[in-house]
């Protein structure tokens, strides 16, 4: 079942000159997660961040954090990451030959454990794994960078594992990663997805403008799950009538 909606702040989209300090004010603004990319040069085109920034981040705030791995191989950074403080930590489904290992291994930590799916990678990558995973996370932009357009494509693939969820009849959290703004935060919700990742449009126009950008996120988003859950729900109206 699609749980309740949560706005995963992006701080690749903060000034990284005053980290601690943009994670407080986010987090001060609404958001309820804070989303951290990891980057290697080497899984994507882009270095950011190591496990050092997060332990120093960690004491500005008691939200979340929510550990992007855009690493391979992502093993040798697990207890490193989990060590400096995240409370959950997403791989790549296409980053490390062993995927299960992968996710034990980030579990024996004692963290929650993602799975994420780069856009030419199918919902049905992560079925064998799913007894094992808290969250799995749709790229929506190629991952690397921020500030790209969402892929329309990946909201199949939203649908398709809000479905396969649904069946394992476990909590798992369904999140979307990449071009979320007032207008996709909708068509991702409504697709199934219940965590937004947003960078940009979280970060836009200085801290005066944060809590907006994040209520305006919240209320694009919570919309675009009542508008679907209308449209779900019109034809079993019709059928009921005419049975
Ligand atoms: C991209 C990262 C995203 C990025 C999103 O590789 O995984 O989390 O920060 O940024 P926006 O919201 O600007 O697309
Ligand atoms: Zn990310």
């Amino acid at each position: 079942m699609q749980q309740e909606l949560r706005i995963a702040a992006s701080v690749l989209a903060a000034d990284f000159s005053r980290l601690g300090e943009e994670v407080r004010a986010i987090a001060e603004a609404g958001a309820d997660w804070l989303h951290v990319d990891v980057m290697d040069g080497h899984f994507v085109p882009n270095l950011t961040i190591g496990a050092g920034v997060v332990a120093a981040l960690r004491p500005h705030s008691t939200r979340p954090f929510d550990v992007h791995l855009m690493v391979t191989p992502p093993d040798p950074y697990i207890e490193p990451f989990a060590e400096a403080g995240a409370d959950c930590i997403t791989v790549h489904a296409e980053a490390g030959p062993h995927l299960h290992r992968t996710l034990q291994r980030i579990k024996g930590m004692g963290k929650r454990a993602g799975v994420a799916l780069n856009p030419a990678t199918p919902a049905r990558a992560v079925e064998q794994v799913l007894d094992d995973v808290d969250l799995v996370l749709v790229m929506s932009v190629n991952p690397g960078f921020g500030g790209q357009r969402f892929i329309p494509s990946q909201l199949g693939k939203i649908e398709a594992l809000r479905a396969l969820i649904d069946a394992s009849g476990r909590t798992v959290d369904l999140s979307v990663d990449g071009g979320i703004d007032e207008h996709t935060a909708g068509l991702a919700s409504g697709a199934g997805a219940d965590v937004l990742v947003a960078g940009s449009a979280s970060f836009a126009g200085g801290r005066s403008e944060y809590p907006g950008n994040i209520a305006r996120l919240r209320a694009a988003g919570e919309a675009g799950r009542t508008a679907s859950l209308g449209a779900r729900a019109k034809p079993r109206a019709i059928g009921a009538a005419a049975s």
